[in-house]
């Protein structure tokens, strides 16, 4: 095993030193778009100034034939977009594909100076993390790149999710990662096809009273995921975001999903629908009443330790850092996007 001091040597001589702590980004909406189609790529320069991420897929929904125009599609795009403070992606092919080496090394060469993460799919260990850590790491230094390109993994195969504390510490590369409820979903043999969101059969039913109609409540697939994905990321400092929407169409449903996922810790989930951008931003700044309430208790305790009542419902220490969590990222939305400051009382 690497020794702790060894951790955040970089990996190739030349190559920039890696992050100690994530850079502090806001990262409400990771926005997908399809780079091989020109059309779709038009629109980048206006959906960048609405997301806080625009991702070039170069992965599943990109048709085989179209593998290549995408990649170069993806680099254009890089080149020829001014960013600002929106992140740039791109999501690659999985490591046993015919794609991916030139996928990362064509990228890093001609936009690896644009490029924040690399998203990973179908990461089943450490080992992955480990081989593209070490690649990266060499492209870097061939090509002069002068911050670290992290990585975010998808959470996506039943060995991924076995492995998911593994993945999350494997280094100081690790951005974070998505929950992929598609491809999860086939590797566990999950009888759905839904792209996220709840399904109608999973459920409890109540016991039988007589012939009355037994009540009945769907539960949460996802919840034993997400919730080990939070715990392994929260404990290394990177951040979970939940996937995929599919259904366009039900916007109470995606906004369901996005906010059980944000309750949960998560920092922001994809969008591959514009229609979406505006749920996850709603979803993932804090509600503005549960912000004036946490900024109560932190008047009310100003440092942090001891009890007071607020509106009947008793605080302490941990609910003073309950309070901080919800304040301090209401703070950090406000400052990266303005229209929230009066929403937030700043
Ligand atoms: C996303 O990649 C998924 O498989 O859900
Ligand atoms: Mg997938």
């Amino acid at each position: 095993m690497k020794l702790p001091r060894q951790f955040f040597r970089p990996l190739a001589i030349g190559a920039p030193e890696p992050y100690r702590e994530l850079p502090p980004r806001l990262e409400r909406m990771i926005h997908f778009v399809p780079p091989h189609i020109e059309k779709m790529m038009a629109k980048v320069p206006e959906i960048a100034k609405q997301v806080d991420v625009v991702l070039g897929n170069l992965e599943d929904a990109i048709p085989a034939d179209a593998k290549e125009a995408a990649r170069q599609g993806f680099i254009q795009m890089a080149r020829a977009t001014d960013f600002g403070a929106t992140g740039l992606w791109t999501r690659i092919n999985c490591l046993n594909s015919p794609w991916m080496l030139d996928d990362i090394t064509q990228i890093v060469a001609e936009a690896g100076n644009k490029l924040d993460v690399v998203m990973l799919p179908k990461v089943e260990g450490a080992w992955d993390i480990h081989y593209l850590d070490q690649l990266l790491a060499q492209l870097e230094a061939k090509h002069s790149i002068r911050k670290p390109i992290l990585i975010h993994a998808i959470l996506e195969t039943a060995e991924g999710v076995k492995n998911v504390a593994d993945i999350a510490s494997a280094s100081p590369r690790m951005h974070g990662m998505s929950l992929g409820p598609a491809d999860l979903a086939a590797s566990r043999a999950m009888k759905t096809t839904r792209v996220g969101g709840g399904h109608p059969e999973y459920k409890v039913v109540a016991d039988p009273e007589g012939d009355a109609p037994r009540a009945a409540a769907q539960q949460d697939l996802w919840h034993y995921t997400i919730a080990r994905m939070v715990d392994a990321c929260a404990s290394n400092g990177i951040k979970a975001f939940y996937g995929p929407f599919g259904d366009f169409a039900d916007a109470l449903a995606c906004e369901t999903q996005f906010r059980n996922a944000f309750l949960l810790g998560c920092a922001g989930a994809w969008t591959l629908h514009p229609s979406q951008i505006d749920i996850a931003k709603r979803v993932f700044s804090p509600d503005p009443q549960e912000v004036a309430f946490a900024k109560k208790i932190l008047a009310a305790m100003p440092d942090g330790t001891g009890a007071v009542m607020i509106d009947g419902k008793m605080q302490d220490d941990a609910t003073w850092k309950q309070a901080k969590v919800i304040v301090d990222l209401a703070r950090f939305v406000a400052e990266k996007d303005p229209s929230f400051a009066p929403v937030y009382g700043f």
